[in-house]
């Protein structure tokens, strides 16, 4: 959730990183901070807010300096204030540390410490510095300190730390958390986020389970968690699609939307070998059950449906912060698949480190190769959509669908055909963004008016109205709901005023009927009805015509209006949609 940047080289550290921490701002942030040596003096400056404002109020690029830490932070530990952004700095201020993750046992090594030391902060990350300093008082050895600091440290972590005793580098370590490190032409660099690397840096190396690395202006030295040296491989990193799209006035939303045709012709593209070991896989297991969070969770939905229409196999999905709960049944005869962007959301990696605990097979359709996830599992189906900025997730989905359709062929054994439907749908795709653009921005300023909104389909169609109701309370703050329509009478239609709206997702397809009966009953209770349709009806008082397509192609289209709206909404109350309040584009905590 926070980012993190250093940088070691000959260019001023503070600036250059400043630079980065602009591309890290979409992970969500409160505040920011830099800390940087100049020669033996170590100087740091941070505060509350957006990146902008820090920089308005306290001026953090332009700290002197070629080495340097930095930090945007979105709090789990202790308020938004000053004092609790990073870095976070030891008592002598002489080291001074930025971190992404959560230190699960700050409250009992706060005690222990408290009896000696002075904390400032009420985050858990003020102890890394503390316990740091209290080893490197005793053994003079930043390494040193770190390895035996970190061996006191529960839960996943990645951080950067500076000392003044060591001028001439930093240090960057990870357990469980994401921290690649690269060298460029002008010095060394770390960072939590492939994006916030310069464009030309292609390949990177990725730190994991304690590993250490110091970082000089001219090369990356590695250890392990005990500080013993060790080699590592680099790896090649995704960038960022080429710049097709390239209005960069242009919220990154609307931008990613405009992405989704592109998105589907990159995923549909798999290793074919893969495939078909995973359908194998997935076949012979007992059970399959999908994990994922937020809209991949909605993904894997549809990969459920999927799965047993196309594949003629039953599946589960479980939400990531639940799987553990559900661990029993898992086994070395259990296949989990694991749906995420980013590859780092904790909840999903817990379930999956349970999975591999007890044996299971997972597969991954993961949009970060280099990410945690993406390591954890025996099959990877890599989205290749390119950088997803934007809080509310738009074309990652597109993407995932495109790969779970062409998984769900594999079982079938008619991934050919699949193909070839994919390849025709990718101009509707385009076909429906075009169209309905205009009319979702006069939509939208109609929606906006209201609290709340409601999502209702069934079928296949059912977790689009899930997807299309947390699209729009993400990014525009009305509450949204998104449910089967048949349940719409089993409570929220007590709900029903007159004027407000009803969003029903009804493609002419075998819910089409079914789903009119229950537009009816909204509608007489005063309901405004959207229609997502190929097919208008008069019971619809606004419809975003979709273009007909088969049953289970449905989502590709019917989904793209309903993105529109919400981001058109969202500009209609006034929010930016690239950033919503609290929410982070990654959620590496629990
Ligand atoms: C956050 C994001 C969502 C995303 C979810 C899961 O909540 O704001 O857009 O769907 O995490 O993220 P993942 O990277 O695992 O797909």
């Amino acid at each position: 959730m926070c980012g993190l940047i250093g940088y070691n080289g000959s260019e001023q550290a503070a600036g250059f990183i400043f630079t980065g921490l602009k591309k890290l701002k979409y992970r969500g942030h409160d505040s920011a901070g830099l800390a940087t040596l100049d020669g033996d003096r170590l100087q740091y400056k941070k505060d509350a807010g957006k990146l902008e404002e820090v920089e308005r109020r306290q001026h953090i690029s332009q700290l002197p300096g070629h080495i340097g830490i930095g930090h945007v932070r979105w709090a789990t530990h202790g308020i938004v204030n000053r004092t609790n952004a990073h870095p976070q700095l030891d008592q002598c201020s002489n080291i001074a540390v930025v971190h992404n993750g959560i230190v699960e046992n700050a409250f009992e090594l706060r005690r222990r410490l408290e009896t000696a030391h002075s904390f400032v902060s009420t985050t858990d990350t003020e102890v890394i510095p503390f316990l740091i300093a209290q080893y490197y008082n005793r053994k003079g050895n930043m390494l040193a300190a770190i390895s035996n600091a970190i061996e006191e440290l529960h839960g996943p972590f990645a951080f950067l730390a500076i000392c003044r005793y060591t001028k001439d580098k930093f240090f960057a370590c990870a357990r469980e958390m994401p921290l690649l490190l690269s060298c460029i032409p002008t010095g060394c660099i770390a960072s939590s986020d492939a994006n916030s690397l310069p464009d030309d840096c292609n390949q990177a190396y990725v730190l994991d389970n304690g590993e250490i690395a110091e970082v000089t202006a001219q090369n990356l030295i590695f250890y392990d968690r005990a500080g013993n040296p060790i080699e590592k491989q680099p790896e090649t990193l995704m960038r960022q699609i080429g710049a097709i799209y390239t209005n960069s006035t242009e919220h990154y939303m609307m931008r990613e939307i405009r992405e989704q045709p592109y998105a589907i012709e990159q995923s549909i593209g798999q290793n074919v070998v893969d495939m078909q070991d995973a359908a194998r896989a997935i076949k012979e297991a007992q059970n399959v059950i999908f994990t994922a969070c937020g809209t991949s969770r909605h993904a894997a939905l549809m990969g459920r449906y999927l799965f047993s229409r196309v594949g003629k196999r039953m599946s589960e999905v479980i939400i990531g912060s639940e799987f553990k709960y559900f661990s029993e049944v898992i086994s070395w005869n259990s296949v989990v698949i694991a749906i995420s962007q980013s590859g780092e959301t904790a909840d999903v990696l817990d379930g999956v480190r349970t999975a591999r605990a007890r044996n299971a097979k997972v597969i991954s359709i993961v949009n970060h190769s280099t990410s945690q996830l993406a390591r954890l599992s025996n099959f990877v189906f890599p989205l290749k959509c390119g950088t997803e900025n934007a809080v509310a997730a738009t074309k990652s989905y597109m993407a995932q669908i495109t790969v779970l359709a062409l998984l769900s062929h594999y079982l079938s054994g008619h991934q050919h055909d699949i193909i070839q439907k994919i390849k025709a749908l990718v101009p509707l795709v385009e076909l429906v963004y075009e169209t309905n653009l205009k009319h979702a921005e006069s939509l939208a300023r109609n929606i906006a008016k209201h609290n709340v909104c409601y999502f209702i389909a069934r079928g296949s169609n059912f977790h689009i109205a899930m997807e299309a109701a947390l699209k729009m309370k993400e990014v525009s703050y009305i509450h949204s709901e998104g449910m089967p329509a048949g349940e719409l009478k089993h409570g929220t239609l007590a709900l029903i005023e007159k004027g407000t709206p009803v969003v029903a997702i009804c493609p002419d397809d075998y819910t089409f009927n079914d789903t009119l009966y229950n537009i009816e009953e909204a509608k007489i209770r005063g309901a405004f009805i959207i229609g997502v349709s190929d097919k208008y009806h008069s019971v619809f008082d606004e419809w975003f015509k979709i273009p007909k397509v088969e049953e289970i192609l449905y989502p590709f289209v019917a989904i793209v209006p309903l993105q529109e709206l919400a981001y058109f909404t969202a500009l209609a109350r006034g929010v930016n949609p690239d950033s919503p309040r609290n929410l982070a584009k990654s959620v590496t905590v629990r």
